[in-house]
């Protein structure tokens, strides 16, 4: 498996969904890895492992991607939004805002982050399939964009809206329809997935949302799934949109809004290979142009929706190794101080990753380990068979493109709690989020007064 191109110095400065490293890796005069300008063993001895690092560059570099391709690939105004539940901390949020981005939310806690994050009330756009009337009523009320993802969230805003004051501002999701290959959990655009509207339902409902008081539907939504490699899915995808862009617009929406979601894949190890961030956009913006100039309609305001491909491959987890297990002419366990509960994806997925012993990271590999996680269940592996070169315990290892759907879907499995954040930049690192410490899982624990005598 070839470990080293991420990096080697001189790298092609590719589309950071591309490099399984960020951007800024580097090897120090000792051949040890940096990021960010850090060298990652001083990381992990300063904040204590498991730790997830995130650089900066990297994650502006994915933002200016998108952002600068929409405006060079299609004609009509566009806004690329972070799909914040990639990752969703302040930092992130108000990293993103900086960069000019939106946000995409999916929950009270996302919409909170991004609000005191700094991302303009305008730019952020609330999904969710079942969402509460408390999560509407704060969505509202802070004049976010709804995603009306099924007849429960008509009927609950009707109650909430207070027409004499302002209307709610509308996005309706369909179901497209469009199968895509990635891992069965997460494809959505399938038409039997839960989210969205089935496409024989939008007549329907274009009427019913006629001339309604208490909203105004401003445009369409569809995303097709997640780790996506190939382009032709999304091309489909704009063609069905504007299809349902043309007929809504028939029955006196404005729609101004094209919304084609997210799902650019970024690569985990040296096989993947997916497109880049530019050719991405490229295609889309093309398809949309070319199906909205068959139809003689005026381009709509296009967004797209973008989340392991802007922090994906930013991140790492640097993790201490400890014991080993060898089982003669079978296989030999080396494990961590972290695993499933900050890294849920291979036990979800069976995702592989790639990683090294930051210390060494070109060194020779001479040995196939196992890297076990440390809670009680032997499905926790995060990298099965994998080449090292020797390691023996203390050493520090970093596991690669951690920086989507790890953080911000890590548990408290076996009451460990969750690893600190540090973001770099230009040699300098900053705790972004603080480690969680045992005693913070109790926060929540209540113990009735009857059971009081047997406590100490
Ligand atoms: N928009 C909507 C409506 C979504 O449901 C998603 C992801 C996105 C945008 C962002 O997609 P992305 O660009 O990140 O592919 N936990 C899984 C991924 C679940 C994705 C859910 N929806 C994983 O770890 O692979």
């Amino acid at each position: 498996m070839d470990i080293s191109t991420p990096f080697e110095e001189n790298q092609d400065q590719l589309s950071p969904n591309r490099n399984i490293a960020p951007l800024t890796a580097a090897l120090d005069k000792e051949k040890r890895l940096v990021v960010g300008g850090c060298r990652l063993s001083k990381l992990a001895e300063d904040y204590g492992t498991p730790l997830y690092v995130i650089d900066e560059l990297t994650v502006r570099a994915s933002c200016r991607e998108y952002r600068d391709s929409l405006i060079k690939y299609y004609p009509g105004d566009s806004l690329p939004l972070y799909a914040s539940k990639a990752n969703s901390s302040l930092l992130l949020s108000s990293l993103v805002a900086s960069e000019g981005m939106g946000i995409d939310v999916v929950s009270e806690g996302e919409l909170i982050t991004a609000l005191k994050g700094g991302i303009p009330n305008h730019k952020i756009v609330f999904h969710g399939n079942n969402k509460s009337k408390d999560e509407l009523l704060l969505a509202y009320k802070n004049d976010v964009k709804i995603v009306l993802d099924n007849q429960f969230d008509i009927d609950q805003l009707k109650e909430i809206v207070e027409p004499d004051v302002k209307k709610a501002r509308l996005i309706l999701r369909f179901t497209p329809g469009i199968e895509c290959h990635t891992h069965e959990y997460i494809k959505t655009g399938h038409i039997d997935s839960k989210f969205g509207f089935d496409p024989d339902a939008l007549n329907d409902i274009f009427i019913q949302l006629k001339d309604i008081e208490w909203g105004e539907l401003v445009g369409l939504h569809a995303h097709i799934g997640s780790q996506i490699f190939e382009v032709e899915p999304h091309r489909d995808l704009a063609e069905v949109m504007v299809k349902a862009l043309q007929k809504g617009r028939e029955l006196g929406h404005s729609l101004e809004i094209l919304n084609v979601g997210g799902g650019l894949g970024i690569r985990y190890t040296s096989s993947d290979d997916p497109p880049s961030i530019a050719h991405w956009v490229e295609v889309i913006s093309n398809a949309v142009v070319e199906a909205c100039n068959k139809r003689s309609l005026k381009l709509p305001f296009l967004m797209c929706e973008p989340g392991r491909s802007i922090v994906g491959t930013s991140g790492l987890t640097l993790y201490r190794i400890g014991s080993r297990k060898e089982i003669p002419g079978l296989k030999t366990y080396v494990a961590i101080d972290g695993g499933m509960s900050d890294n849920p994806r291979p036990i979800t997925y069976q995702s592989s990753y790639t990683a090294v012993l930051v210390d060494k990271p070109l060194a020779k590999t001479n040995e196939i380990v196992t890297i076990a996680g440390k809670h009680c269940e032997s499905g926790d592996v995060l990298l099965n068979d994998f080449p090292l070169p020797i390691c023996s315990s203390g050493d520090v290892l970093a596991v690669f493109s951690t920086g989507a759907y790890n953080s911000s879907m890590s548990s408290n499995y076996n009451r460990i709690p969750k690893p600190a954040a540090v973001i770099v930049l230009e040699k300098t690192s900053e705790v972004i989020q603080r480690r969680e410490l045992p005693e913070d899982l109790l926060r929540n624990d209540i113990l009735p007064d009857r059971f009081m005598e047997n406590v100490r």
